[in-house]
């Protein structure tokens, strides 16, 4: 690794976090290691920047501690750093406390302060700053997600000569909800001095478009097209997609075929087995999917002998309250059905509040019967698709909330509204329940959609408009 301070790079990715973070081993922070951010985030965009020969990523590492730019594998690395405060007031605070909850329809309530706004202003600046330093002459910027939204309008204050791409990796809510944020126009602003603005579906472009239009701080030029500041400006949904040939060659192996049936053996060969697989979130819906199988197992629609779950938990945002209370929920609630219905070495529902490997989990899609993805609000949810793309064998049955944003293309999933549970019980026993054929038929298209349009087609086709003036 060499490092740079040349604003030599052509090519600059901006997001909250490095693709690496750095975990501290101890609590002291003494020793530690590298490793793959969470998210999607990090998974979809980073094969993006292989058609670039310099290129840059501006992200937190996920610590206080200082770290200096550093070169890997031809890509610059450059380290934002924030103090234990910054972060509790950018990113437990405005970022997620109030931003995540108001673009998920308010799952909770969303908290507005104007410490954490200020604090969210204060970092915006910093990142915007790192990268009007490492890009070169006319570079290109792509910024992104719900934490940097101010980065495209103080860059290109900064650095009028750069391309600006931002595209947001979450939902965008609609106008009648997003007013409400004291800073609506400030952030709106910020979007604005992109170039390009993507999202994940046409409904949350098209509640931007009307956002900015309504509020006079644009004016419409037609479908997908925005005048401001004497500059074009162009909104479009580009859906993101995943790694589609990792997932796919993987899960054909002999090695992974072994890893799921001995994982089927493990949970004590049942009939059927469900997954879940999610971020520790409260809009992922974890709770209301272990409320429907829990009125299963005690109207007796399901027979704890023959179904088995397993909930993958990944922590997440461990600091902030409404998380903390989610856990405590979980573990009640995976309690009391393992409680009422299990037995001695065989538990109904088999919950992992950690991180799995990527041959564990694959594992887990190649033995899941159904997998259940049932958020309240969601981006797009990559796990959905990742599910797919391991059941290269048309086999297998995915239930999903229609209010993913990967309902758009998976709409032959068992769609589901999440707020329903009896019709979440009845998804769910149709699912247990699916003959083969149909859930070939059903897997077929879901296949298809989930091939033809893979992390690379969505980073090439959203960066191949940006440079399309
Ligand atoms: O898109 C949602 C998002 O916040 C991404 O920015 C990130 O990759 C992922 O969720 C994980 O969240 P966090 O960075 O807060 O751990």
């Amino acid at each position: 690794m060499a490092t740079t301070t040349e604003p030599d790079r052509k090519f600059v990715i901006v997001a909250n976090r490095l693709p690496v973070r750095w975990v501290d081993d101890d609590r002291n922070g003494d020793s530690g290691h590298w490793e793959t951010s969470p998210g999607g985030l990090v998974s979809a965009v980073r094969p993006s920047v292989a058609d670039y020969g310099q290129a840059g990523w501006i992200g937190w590492t996920g610590s206080d501690v200082d770290e200096e730019p550093f070169v890997d594998d031809g890509l610059l690395l450059h380290p934002v750093s924030m103090t234990v405060d910054e972060k509790e007031l950018f990113y437990d605070g405005m970022s997620n406390g109030t931003l995540w909850p108001l673009y998920h329809d308010k799952a909770v309530p969303a908290e507005f302060h104007r410490h954490w706004w200020d604090g969210y202003r204060r970092i915006n600046r910093r990142y915007a700053d790192a990268a009007a330093k490492v890009a070169a002459e006319g570079a290109t910027v792509w910024v992104h997600d719900y934490q940097l939204q101010l980065v495209p309008g103080m860059l290109r204050e900064l650095r009028p000569d750069l391309r600006i791409g931002f595209f947001l990796h979450i939902p965008f809510p609609p106008p009648e909800l997003f007013v409400g944020l004291p800073w609506r126009d400030e952030i709106a602003l910020g979007m604005l001095g992109s170039d390009l603005i993507g999202f994940q579906t046409p409904d949350a472009a098209d509640n931007f478009h009307r956002l900015v239009v309504r509020r006079g701080l644009a004016d419409d030029s037609g479908p997908g097209v925005l005048a401001h500041a004497g500059r074009r400006v162009r909104t479009r949904a580009y859906p993101i997609g995943i790694d589609v040939a990792r997932y796919d060659q993987a899960a054909r192996t002999d090695k992974v075929s072994d890893h799921a049936r001995d994982l089927r053996a493990r949970l004590g060969a049942p009939h059927t087995v469900m997954l879940g697989v999610d971020r520790l979130d409260y809009t992922k819906g974890i709770d209301v999917r272990l409320r429907a199988l829990k009125e299963l197992l005690d109207d007796g629609d399901i027979n704890p002998r023959q179904v088995t779950m397993v909930q993958v938990a990944q922590p997440s945002r461990d600091d902030v309250e409404a998380y903390i209370t989610l856990r405590e929920e979980v573990d009640r609630m995976v309690g009391e059905i393992n409680g009422d219905h299990g037995r001695v070495g065989f538990p109904v529902v088999h919950y992992i509040h950690q991180n799995v490997d990527f041959p564990e989990l694959l594992a887990m899609y190649r033995a899941a019967d159904i997998m259940l993805v049932t958020p309240f609000r969601d981006g797009m949810n990559l796990v959905a698709k990742e599910y797919v793309a391991a059941r290269y064998d048309l086999t297998g049955c995915l239930v999903l909330s229609e209010f993913a944003g990967a309902a758009t293309e998976l709409s032959d999933a068992l769609l589901v509204n999440p707020y329903d549970i009896d019709g979440l019980k009845a998804a769910i026993a149709r699912a247990v329940a699916m003959e083969p054929t149909e859930a070939r038929a059903r897997l077929e298209p879901m296949r298809a959609a989930v091939l033809a349009n893979d992390a690379v087609d969505w980073a090439r086709g959203f960066l191949a408009d940006l440079a399309d003036r």
